[in-house]
């Protein structure tokens, strides 16, 4: 049961990941155009704080798969723990498979559909990225993907990760996990109201004020 974080912005990846509780992080050219820096560099900063089985991944923004394998060329000598992450489109599957048969980990994104998921685990992909909330903005059911793709791989014993992606609240956390989901990635204001509770706050605040009590 892993958890990631889904931006671009490092210093916000630096705080959270002094709890010991992210396992890698996930960037997208939308997150990487909000950071407004170098992707490059990002990635080889997010990386560096990593260790080698953490997984950061790194989006190619190409029209061939020809292009998509270029650009991975960039990332992945970053570091081993960059995952080169490309579109499930017919271009984004063919450049999956040859950067899996070369051992480079691929995390297939905008993942709708259970087809697409069989066909991102035919290409030897690492992860696969449904997108819960774009599903539900669409009217599909985000979650019921899940499942279908955790037994579908159940029963033909695929090893895929399934990443939970397009998280906008909490309930779809507890939702992505209880239907099989490996990883969730979170923006980091969804993992901030994971820690919070209001009867934590409210239990809290009487054992301080009984603590200054007894202590008079
Ligand atoms: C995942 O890898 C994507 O970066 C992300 O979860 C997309 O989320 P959004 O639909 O909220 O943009």
């Amino acid at each position: 049961m892993k958890i990631f974080l889904d931006t671009s912005d490092v210093d916000v990846i630096k705080h959270h990941f002094q709890t010991g509780l992210v396992d890698g992080v996930t960037t997208n050219p939308t997150l990487m155009m909000q950071a407004g820096r170098n992707p490059v560099k990002v990635i080889s900063e997010i990386s560096s704080l990593f260790t080698a089985n953490a997984s950061i991944s790194a989006e190619v923004v190409a029209d061939t798969a020809e292009e998509m394998i270029l650009q991975s060329e960039q990332y992945h000598s970053i570091n081993e723990n960059v995952t080169i992450k490309v579109p499930c489109t017919y271009e984004g599957l063919k450049a999956c498979k040859v950067l899996s048969d070369r051992n480079i980990k691929v995390n297939v994104t905008l993942i709708f559909s259970l087809s697409q998921s069989i066909l991102a685990a035919k290409a030897g992909a690492t992860y696969i990225s449904p997108f819960v909330g774009r599903c539900e903005d669409n009217n599909i059911d985000g979650i019921d993907l899940i499942s279908s793709i955790r037994r579908v791989f159940l029963n033909n014993l695929i090893s895929t990760n399934i990443l939970a992606a397009s998280i906008r609240n909490i309930d779809r956390i507890h939702d992505s996990f209880k239907a099989g989901a490996d990883i969730v990635t979170l923006p980091p204001k969804i993992f901030e109201e994971m820690y919070k509770h209001n009867l934590t706050d409210q239990g809290l605040a009487q054992f301080d004020k009984d603590w200054k009590e007894l202590n008079k």
